[in-house]
């Protein structure tokens, strides 16, 4: 059993490894720092089918560039692939420094939980610490020790497809998130009392502002609103102890973010504390020249190793170019070391240097706990937006006809950004129905793939279809869209779903079906014709593994939907950048339009969900109306569930600070905090809300909390309209 567990101290602080870094520094030559400071990619996208490691390696190979301590990180996964690269590094390099190996672990690795949008519908982010410890897990028993995760970029523009990843739009939820996510990275191997793996939050920074939603283009926004709320939950992982940051592809404000000393190490080190390593987006220091802030590589490595990038993902230009900079110019030599100070002081407050190897835990790989995880998280992710009637819960002895492609398609199912094979144990729609005895017969209704939209197919596919609804007492659709619209380089310009399922449903309707609609996506898609059409509509988003025995617990009625909307889902995309923390303007929405051909509001909200229970707010009380700005606002809400299920209620807060020194949201996430309740039963929820929290940014960007009156709002989502005052002395 380890001496003494080594908790990663939050922020990541390097000093503890001070000297044993500056002794192995002081043996290293200028190669094998340069070494350090470069990462090879050799995954099996690599094309690398052969792994055969036992041949003499030709000259410049990645069994070469290991033995000549030439590389100090690679991205690999395998237990036993990563075993034999860090048994050359460390057995057949000169200095033996162990090998960092990195992988994408955006949600879960074997076992795959819902998107990361999708999960922050939960609004628990105690849930999200237990996924990633998951994660962590499976990813160490795979060979990994460092993900490039989790991906915090706030986004406001639903058109960008990797809003995905992400936590949504508002910055309390997203850093709250955050923080959860590298501690569950980050969690203590009982074996060794190192972390499982590196956390290394992304994409810093701003990213999420890419104009248009269009992927890499630039982006920008006022300082304040940048450093108010974009750049929340980067510093909140900084907090947390995050051990790395990825530096993004993206312009923001002006400057190419891989480039900027401003944002790399102004803001990143010595405002927000950060003390860990800077890894760049894969190739981003080589794209310095596509930006035209480099003339050549040599310049490009020159700009980034001096802005405070770290180490080089994937381009070589670090390898090719460093050696010959620090032998120039002592200015980019105090950069390489310093770089290579950061690199090997995660390496040993990993532990590397005592466990190089991992330990294999087949047990940890899609356990039965990590499935289980993996269902309850899909349920609670899942938001109800609409259920006419009482449609839902669905009658478990009827019979219904199941359609869609997406009820039977696991790859769609399991989202973007799930890289391992999905062939570990999961239940899409169809095969929980099958393993549950529902009572059901199943339509794949019609393609997404428009290239397939035969104009004769369509006919007979639809008559089919209507057919099939015919002998049933309902319909189950599960629509949307595919896993390849969402994620990198998927930006949308409209927010529609393949149309084709549209028209199959209005279809249905015209023939007087009751259809249950399961929405999974990766975005807040344009799903205005679908809620008007459906019955009932589920939002499930890309749901992971067991998406769809969740799917049929919360449709069924074994769980009763508790997720609530992290992101605000418009009613067009002509309204996009739309969300709930709006500025107050000086014509009022209510009292003016915005548009002459739309309405300026939503289709659902933030915050946004519904149950198969009524919940009633009977009041809030401020226990301390008026604080200081040092203090913590109390607050206790009654809600009530006047239901016959147990039901488990968001209670969410909002403020307005009534009257400000510079513009203001006219309501903005302050609090939030869930609350189980049995059947016909009350409880009093407390809410503390730290005054910080009421903050505002000047614009010489001082972030502080004014005195004067403030509203606070309290209620179900972020429309409520439950108010009482407080004062800030
Ligand atoms: C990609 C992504 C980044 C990912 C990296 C390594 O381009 O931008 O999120 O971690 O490359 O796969």
């Amino acid at each position: 059993m380890p001496t003494q567990n080594h908790l990663i101290k939050a922020p990541f602080d390097p000093s503890p490894y001070a000297d044993m870094v500056e002794e192995l520094l002081n043996k290293m030559t200028v190669a094998e720092k340069v070494g350090q400071i470069n990462l090879e990619c050799v995954d099996d996208f690599e094309g690398l089918t052969e792994w055969n490691l036992g041949s003499p390696a030709e000259e410049g190979s990645i069994m070469d560039k290991l033995r000549r301590g030439c590389v100090g990180a690679v991205i690999c996964r395998g237990f036993e692939k990563n075993t034999k690269l860090q048994q050359i590094a460390v057995k057949e390099s000169r200095l033996g420094i162990p090998l960092l190996f990195g992988y994408d672990v955006i949600h879960g690795h074997r076992t795959i939980f819902p998107i990361p949008l999708g999960t922050a519908s939960t609004w628990d982010p105690s849930i999200l610490e237990k996924t990633e410890e998951f994660a962590a897990k499976e990813a160490y028993s795979d060979g990994i020790n460092w993900v490039f995760a989790p991906m915090i970029d706030l986004c406001r523009d639903p058109r960008w497809g990797r809003v995905a990843e992400g936590a949504g739009e508002d910055p309390l939820l997203a850093s709250l998130i955050a923080q959860a996510k590298v501690k569950g990275f980050q969690t203590v191997n009982p074996d060794t009392g190192y972390p499982y793996v590196a956390a290394g939050f992304k994409h810093y920074c701003g990213y999420g502002l890419s104009e248009g939603g269009r992927d890499y283009d630039a982006c920008s926004i006022n300082e304040q609103t940048l450093m108010m709320d974009y750049m929340k939950p980067y510093a909140a992982a900084v907090d947390a102890g995050a051990m790395n940051a990825m530096s993004s592809f993206n312009v923001l404000n002006g400057e190419v973010v891989t480039a900027s000393r401003y944002y790399l190490t102004e803001i990143l080190r010595e405002k927000f504390g950060f003390g860990g390593f800077v890894v760049s987006d894969y190739g981003s220091v080589a794209e310095l020249i596509e930006h035209r802030v480099a003339g050549d590589l040599k310049d490009a490595a020159s700009i980034a190793i001096t802005a405070g990038v770290d180490m080089d993902m994937a381009s070589g230009t670090y390898l090719d170019h460093c050696e010959a900079l620090y032998k120039d110019d002592s200015r980019f030599a105090e950069a390489i070391d310093e770089a290579v100070r950061r690199i090997l002081s995660v390496k040993f407050a990993l532990g590397l240097f005592e466990h190089p190897y991992n330990e294999e835990h087949p047990e940890f790989t899609a356990s039965s706990e990590s499935i289980e995880l993996a269902r309850e998280v899909a349920r609670k992710s899942a938001v109800l937006l609409e259920n006419k009637n009482g449609t839902l819960p669905l009658d478990k002895s009827k019979k219904y006809l199941l359609l869609g492609q997406l009820a039977d398609s696991l790859r769609n199912m399991i989202g973007t950004w799930a890289l391992c094979s999905p062939e570990l144990p999961h239940h899409t729609v169809k095969g929980a129905m099958e393993e549950g005895n529902y009572s059901f017969v199943y339509h794949v209704g019609y393609p997404m793939d428009e290239s397939e939209w035969d104009a004769d197919l369509r006919a007979s596919q639809f008559d089919e279809v209507l057919s099939l609804a015919d002998e049933c007492d309902g319909v189950i659709f599960v629509c949307g869209e595919p896993e390849s619209w969402s994620g990198e380089c998927s930006g949308s310009a409209t927010l529609e779903i393949p149309g084709i399922q549209t028209e199959l449903l209005r279809k249905l309707k015209e023939k007087g079906h009751r259809v249950t609609s399961v929405l999974m996506c990766g975005r807040a898609v344009a799903c205005r014709e679908i809620s008007e059409l459906s019955d009932a509509l589920l939002l499930a988003w890309h749901n992971g593994s067991e998406g769809g025995a969740a799917v049929c617990d919360c449709i069924f009625g074994d769980c009763n939907p508790s997720g609530r909307l992290p992101i605000t889902f418009p009613y067009h995309v002509g309204q996009i950048p739309i969300h709930h923390a709006l500025l107050s303007s000086g014509r009022p929405r209510e009292r003016y339009g915005r548009y002459r051909n739309c309405t300026a509001e939503p289709l659902y909200p933030f915050g946004y969900g519904l149950s198969y229970s009524e919940i009633r707010y009977n009041g809030a009380v401020i226990d301390n109306p008026t604080l200081s700005a040092d203090d913590t606002l109390r607050v206790r809400v009654e809600i009530e569930n006047l239901s016959d299920i147990p039901v488990c209620e968001t209670v969410q807060a909002y403020f307005k600070d009534n009257v400000s020194s510079v513009p203001t949201p006219e309501r903005k996430l302050c609090g939030f905090a869930k609350a189980e309740l049995a059947p016909h039963s009350k409880v009093e929820v407390a809410l503390l809300i730290p005054a910080s929290r009421f903050a505002l940014m000047t614009r010489d960007l001082r972030e502080i909390v004014e005195s004067g009156e403030f509203t606070l709002f309290i209620g179900h989502d972020s429309t409520c309209k439950l108010s009482l005052p407080f004062t800030i002395e």
